[in-house]
């Protein structure tokens, strides 16, 4: 989509629909909700004013109304676009408002739009706590960029509903409030691109995106950023003895791929980093089909395992942006790609692997492969430097059973580093739930022969005894780990979103990195 910011008047701008912003004022639970739209500009609010008084809309988030010709506007069509109660109005309504607005388009045909930027000083304070207009611009080209995108790549009649341009109409203002919504918008652009670009990786199927693929992809995308990426196969793990990730491969023709993406800042002269500065290591599950290997998993529903590389992506997509915003951390991001299948070469229930920190694992079952993975991925970021960790993980179907599909479960060791992802996913809107890994549950992994064994020694708890495998390997470096099974892939069409990949954790990742530079 061809997005561009325009500081002017929004009753002159010539476009075929030109969106605005609702809310609902009202206070109180069963109030009729009372209309107000985010706007000063009177020509807008009177071209819409009769309708509102119908009450016919009733401005619930991503709820929208059409008007054809409208009254004194030079737009062709006027959509109004419903954020919720004033009261309770967040980064998330923002965007999913944004969303709506260009998704509405679609089903119309129509291919370009123009949004009004949503002044929430429109309102008297005692409705709403505004939000800085750096935060909204960049929540507006977010929610509209990510909306874009739909799914349809591989039907060969496909019936293109793309919207090819969207142009953000803020009003004329002071110097300042300009610059601010300029630097957000370019934000907005960068980190919709990448969560994009994770979205694209996690919807290709397994037989197009291998592992080997993947690094491809990783590599092209970091040369086009300028980050330095290094793709290693088989004879690498064997080296660098990463006896648990190769395991998990060594059941596929297809060989694995261990992606390690570096950023380092660009300093000005005379300028250093200080020598206790932080290393970020992001680290991610790329399994890009799990088929659950000899514990072969049930046929239903198997397809979706493609998308068992969705941490991985994020990881990737979170590179990209950091590699163009450019904060002053360097940080390097660490993928374990393998396909997990079933085959005379497979490991087996029973096996006991060395990781690469010398801890040996017994193999219960050869469908808990994520942790595998990534507790040489983990492992291989702290001989790197790092010295703060993040994992990205599709992991466990219990962590779904736990949180449903709302909220991404989330671990850490460490209270420090917990409370600055919890800073991130304030401007990040995503929703992730912190559940304990306490030395209490350490009996979980405890094996009769080996160091330790890969699944809970019962059912319950799931996504703990995950998270405690993980623990071991991390070891007293803090730790923030994200299991995001039940939320990297929407299963229902939203007015703001397609279904299929979300892309989330992209966004939280990046702003907690961005959070070390401050
Ligand atoms: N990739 C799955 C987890 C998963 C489940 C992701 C549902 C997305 C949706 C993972 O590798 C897995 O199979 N985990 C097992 C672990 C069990 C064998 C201890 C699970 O969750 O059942
Ligand atoms: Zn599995
Ligand atoms: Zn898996």
């Amino acid at each position: 989509m061809d997005t561009k910011l325009f500081f002017q008047d929004a009753a002159g701008f010539q476009t075929p629909m030109l969106a605005v912003f609702a809310v609902d004022i009202a206070v109180g639970q069963d109030a009729e909700p009372v209309v107000a739209l985010l706007t000063t500009t009177d020509a807008v609010a009177n071209a819409a004013a009769k309708v509102l008084a119908s009450g016919e809309f009733k401005a619930t988030v991503g709820e929208t109304l059409l008007l054809h010709a409208p009254n004194g506007l030079k737009a062709e069509r006027l959509l109004v676009v419903g954020l919720g109660k004033a009261k309770a109005l967040s980064v998330d309504e923002i965007r999913k408002g944004a969303g709506a607005a260009v998704r509405a388009a679609k089903p119309l045909g129509v291919r370009e739009l123009a949004i009004a930027f949503p002044e929430d000083h429109a309102l008297d304070d005692e409705h709403l706590e505004t939000l800085p207009c750096m935060l909204l611009s960049r929540l507006l080209v977010e929610g509209a960029e990510v909306a874009e995108l739909d799914w349809d790549t591989y039907r060969s009649e496909r019936k293109d509903r793309s919207v090819r341009a969207l142009s953000v109409i803020a009003k004329e203002a002071e110097k300042s409030t300009r610059a601010e919504i300029q630097d957000g918008f370019d934000v907005g652009l960068i980190v919709a691109a990448a969560q994009n670009f994770t979205r694209t990786l996690v919807n290709e199927p397994g037989n197009v995106l291998t592992p080997t693929e993947l690094g491809k992809r990783a590599a092209a995308m970091c040369a086009e950023v300028g980050l330095k990426c290094e793709v290693h196969s088989t004879e690498k793990l064997q080296e660098l003895k990463m006896g648990a990730f190769a395991a998990v491969a060594q059941g596929s023709e297809q060989p694995p791929a261990l992606i390690v993406m570096t950023y380092e800042p660009k300093l000005a002269k005379g300028e250093s980093l200080a020598a206790d500065a932080p290393v970020l290591g992001l680290v991610g599950k790329g399994i890009t089909f799990d088929t659950g290997g000899i514990s072969i998993k049930p046929g239903d529903g198997m397809e979706k395992m493609k998308y068992d590389m969705a941490g991985a992506a994020a990881m990737i997509g979170a590179m990209r942006a950091i590699a163009q915003l450019k904060p002053k951390v360097k940080v390097i991001g660490i993928v374990c790609s393998a396909e997990n299948m079933p085959d005379g070469k497979a490991y087996r229930p029973g096996d006991v692997v060395t990781a690469m920190s010398g801890k040996t694992i017994e193999v219960i079952n050869t469908d808990a492969e994520g942790r595998l993975v990534l507790a040489d991925g983990l492992h291989y970021a702290k001989t790197l430097g790092c010295t703060h960790l993040i994992d990205a993980a599709t992991l466990t179907g219990a962590c779904v059973v736990a949180l449903g599909i709302v909220n991404a479960g989330l671990f850490s060791n460490d209270e420090p580093t917990w409370q600055k992802f919890m800073d991130a996913t304030k401007i990040s809107g995503e929703k992730f739930w912190r559940l304990p890994c306490t030395d209490d549950y350490k009996d979980q992994i405890k094996s009769h022969i080996a160091d330790m064994r890969n699944t809970g020694a019962n059912r319950w708890g799931g996504a703990i005894s995950a998270a405690m495998f993980l623990k071991e390997f991390v070891g007293e470096t803090p730790w923030v780990h994200l299991d995001i099974a039940g939320c990297a892939w929407n299963d229902e069409n939203k007015p703001w979103l397609a279904n299929g990949p979300s892309g989330i954790a992209v966004r939280s990742i990046l702003e907690w990195v961005r959070g070390y530079e401050r």
